[in-house]
This record gives structure tokens, sequence and C-alpha cells, in this order.
């Protein structure tokens, strides 16, 4: 039976039920033996807010890092943003602060923002762990894997047309690969039909410096695809 538009409802119910069991059993007998519940199932269309995804964080325990956070730095910029930049996680400053990127690699990021002629609140910047290791070693396997079903809603949430990981351990944690950073950088990868442009990170460039001139070129193929999807003017701004 199928639900039907003047059955009563607990007849229509039934029979919803029935069409669903009907459904999962089809999928079963094709092979399919379970559904990713990592992330909450979003009907097409219907997308969760940032404010929602931060609320869910909450005053997070959920791993080590918040025993030494002073400030769970979640990721600021615009909702409606086309391009997102994903970091590491925060570092001095940006525990203080509560906001990504604003101690000296935040500058050199901020002036990279501005040469695509774009500002920090035009996109988004977050990080793949929200709270700072201590002495800003790297984040753990396991910090990264509490941590980023978090990024992968926001990203989720947000939709850009592209993304920007800064620096190795942004980059991996993202596409789930090992390979370094010179070998991923330059070009074009897919996370979840989204394009992602690797790149240096800004504190790396900043020990660095001759490795700006590709960073640059990677920061010129971002803007490539948005003007080829008409996500700048010929000014460089964001429509
Ligand atoms: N480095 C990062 O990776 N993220 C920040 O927010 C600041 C510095
Ligand atoms: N190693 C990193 O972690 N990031 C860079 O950008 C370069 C080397």
């Amino acid at each position: 039976m199928s639900v039907g538009r003047d059955m009563p409802p607990e007849e229509a119910f039934s029979a919803l039920l029935a069409d669903i069991r009907s459904g999962l059993t089809f999928m079963a007998d094709c092979g399919c033996t379970g559904f990713d519940s990592a992330a909450p199932a979003q009907a097409p269309g219907i997308r969760e807010t940032l404010e929602t995804i931060r609320s869910d964080l909450g005053d997070c325990r959920r791993c080590g890092l918040s025993r030494t956070r002073n400030r769970i730095v979640f990721g600021a910029g615009s909702p409606g943003a086309r391009l997102v930049f994903v970091g590491e996680g925060p570092g001095y400053e940006e525990d203080r602060s509560g906001v990504p990127f604003v101690g000296r690699a935040g500058q050199l990021l901020d002036r990279i923002i501005a040469a695509m002629k774009l500002t920090r609140e035009a996109v988004y910047i977050c990080n793949i762990v929200k709270c700072r290791p201590p002495n800003n070693r790297n984040p753990l396997p396991e910090e990264i894997e509490s941590c980023i079903p978090f990024l992968e809603r926001q990203i989720a949430a947000l939709a850009p047309a592209v993304i920007c990981t800064l620096g190795a351990v942004a980059t991996r944690a993202l596409l789930g690969t090992d390979a370094p950073i010179s070998r991923l950088r330059g070009r074009f990868h897919d996370y979840r039909g989204t394009p992602v442009m690797p790149t240096y990170h800004p504190a790396f460039l900043l020990r660095h410096p001759e490795k700006k001139r590709e960073t640059w070129g990677d920061i010129q193929k971002i803007m490539g695809l948005m003007e080829k999807n008409s996500l700048l003017t010929s000014q460089g701004k964001m429509v």
C-alpha cells in the first residue's frame, strides 16, 4: 500500500512506515549495510545553520584540548561565503580572542585576501581543530577526529564554491591523504563535490617568503575558478 491523499492519519502513517520499510529492504537487497550518521541527514535544500552547529559544539569537552584552551575558535566570516579558508588550529592570539587567524599568520592571510580584492567579512575562515593545541603542536589524530565533524557540518552549511586549505595539516585532514603539501598544492582536489585548492600555511610563508610566489599562483587559480563561475566581478569583489 502507498500513502494516499485521502487516507485517515493513522492509516497514512502505517502506509508511510510500510513504504519506508520496503525502500530499506530494497536497499539492503542491493547491498546497502548502513548509513553515514556522522552529520545530521540533510534533506536537499534544507541546510542547518552555523548557529545550530555552534550551539551543538557548546562548551566542548570532546577532547583533551579543552583542558588547556581559553576560547573555542569556531570560525568567522560570512554565512554566504563562496570561498572558505581552512587552517590548522588556533594559536596564542586566536585562543585569547576566539577569532581565527588574528596573529602574525592571520595578518599575512589578510594581505592574501586583500590581494584577491576580497575582505575577511566576505569569506569564511575556520580551522580543523577549534581549540589551541598546547605550544602550537600539531593536533593529534584523535583531536582531529573528534573535531572534524564540526568542520564538515560548517562546510555543508556554507556550501562554498571553493575551499582553500592552508598548510599540510589542514590539507591532509580534509582530503584524507598523507601526501606532502608540496605535492598536493597547486591543483584542485575534491572534497564531497567542492573543489579544494591546498596552499602553504601563512605561518610557513613567514619563515619561507620565497614560497609566496607559489602561493600566489595557487590563489590566482582560485580566483580564476571564481571568475569562471561568475562569483567575482571584474574588480574582484564577490557577487
Ligand atoms: N594558524 C592556524 O592554522 N589557524 C589560526 O586560526 C591561526 C593560526
Ligand atoms: N608544512 C606545513 O605544515 N605547512 C606548509 O605550508 C608547509 C610545510
